[in-house]
């Protein structure tokens, strides 16, 4: 069935597939041979604007670029939606054949992760809070898959979105702290005209829901300014978790600000910081963040 879709796709670039870790290896260590530069772009496909965003700042850095999709059920919780991710491999592989992406890897779940399969990869602290809260494991199943993607490809550079801002930074620190040799490139958020964060999950929003999501960015940018103007981070994030309730009509699970670094809570605003939310929709979970600038003149802590 795949073959029948790439054969029915535009010839307009030649995207070789890898099932195996393998086949993956081969093609990789070939183009290292050759001395061209490799991009990994790890995805759970579906892929949309903001992935297709993502590929071309690969393709900006380095000469091959290898995009990942695997829907990792280790990430996913008990009662999330891994059996009903959308999934569209047709379309994606259109999309990367247009896009010029020399390598598709999409492994099966028993490649990944073989019978006994028996390793976690868990990076504290920085997990704890935030979405972590509410999705315990999650992202130690990205921890653990990004691990093994990285470790499979050897990239020189992954590409990361700012959109899932806990994960980057958990990304982060992982390659750092177990001297992953990649480099770790970031995205901002890719929006709708409106400025709704894109998302495979926007897809599942009624029109009611889909218009009162707009009010998550309106809100992240009206806070983020007053903070940048030096109100009360306290009086502030309260302000704006009522104007989430209101706006949104969902249940909003967090709206924090936190160091954009360490992801540490702040109760003073001196260092570059990010303001974090999550809003359940009915039963869409939406997320997003935004930089805050500390005032004009504030004192940084270090
Ligand atoms: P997925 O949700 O498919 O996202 C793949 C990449 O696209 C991530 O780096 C994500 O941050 C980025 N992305 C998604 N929407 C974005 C947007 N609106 N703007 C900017 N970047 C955006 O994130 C995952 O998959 C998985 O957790 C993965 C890292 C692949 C591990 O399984």
């Amino acid at each position: 069935m795949l073959e029948d879709a790439v054969a029915a796709s535009p010839q307009i670039g030649e995207t070789e597939v890898a099932e195996t870790v393998s086949a993956l290896r081969l093609r990789v260590d070939g183009w290292r041979q050759a001395g061209h530069s490799v991009a990994l772009v790890p995805t759970m496909g579906f892929l949309h604007r903001a992935h297709m965003t993502l590929i071309e700042v690969a393709r900006r850095h380095c000469q091959r670029v290898v995009v990942s999709i695997f829907v990792n059920p280790k990430q996913f919780g008990e009662g999330e939606d891994f059996a009903l991710y959308p999934r569209d491999e047709a379309d994606d592989l259109a999309q990367l054949r247009a896009a010029g992406v020399e390598l598709a890897f999409m492994p099966s779940v028993g490649e990944m992760y073989p019978p006994g399969f028996a390793a976690t990869v868990s990076i504290s602290g920085l997990t704890d809070g935030l979405c972590g809260a509410s999705r315990p494991g999650h992202f130690d199943g990205v921890s653990t898959v990004v691990t093994k993607l990285f470790l499979q490809c050897r990239p020189d550079i992954a590409v990361f979105g700012e959109k899932d801002y806990q994960q980057l930074q958990t990304v982060r620190r992982m390659t750092r702290d177990l001297d992953i040799p990649v480099e770790i490139v970031a995205v901002p958020t890719v929006r709708e005209p409106d400025g709704l964060a894109i998302s495979s999950r926007n897809v599942y929003l009624d029109a009611d829901q889909r218009r009162r999501a707009t009010t998550i960015y309106r809100v992240l940018g009206d806070i983020g300014a007053r903070l940048t103007e030096g109100a009360s981070v306290a009086d502030e994030t309260a302000r704006g978790l009522a104007m989430l309730r209101e706006g949104t009509a969902g249940e909003v699970e967090y709206l924090e600000l936190r160091d954009a670094a360490s992801l540490e809570p702040i109760a003073r605003l001196v260092d570059p910081a990010r303001l974090l939310t999550a809003v359940q929709m009915g039963a869409t979970r939406l997320i997003d963040n935004r930089p805050v600038d500390p005032p004009a003149g504030a004192t940084p802590r270090s």
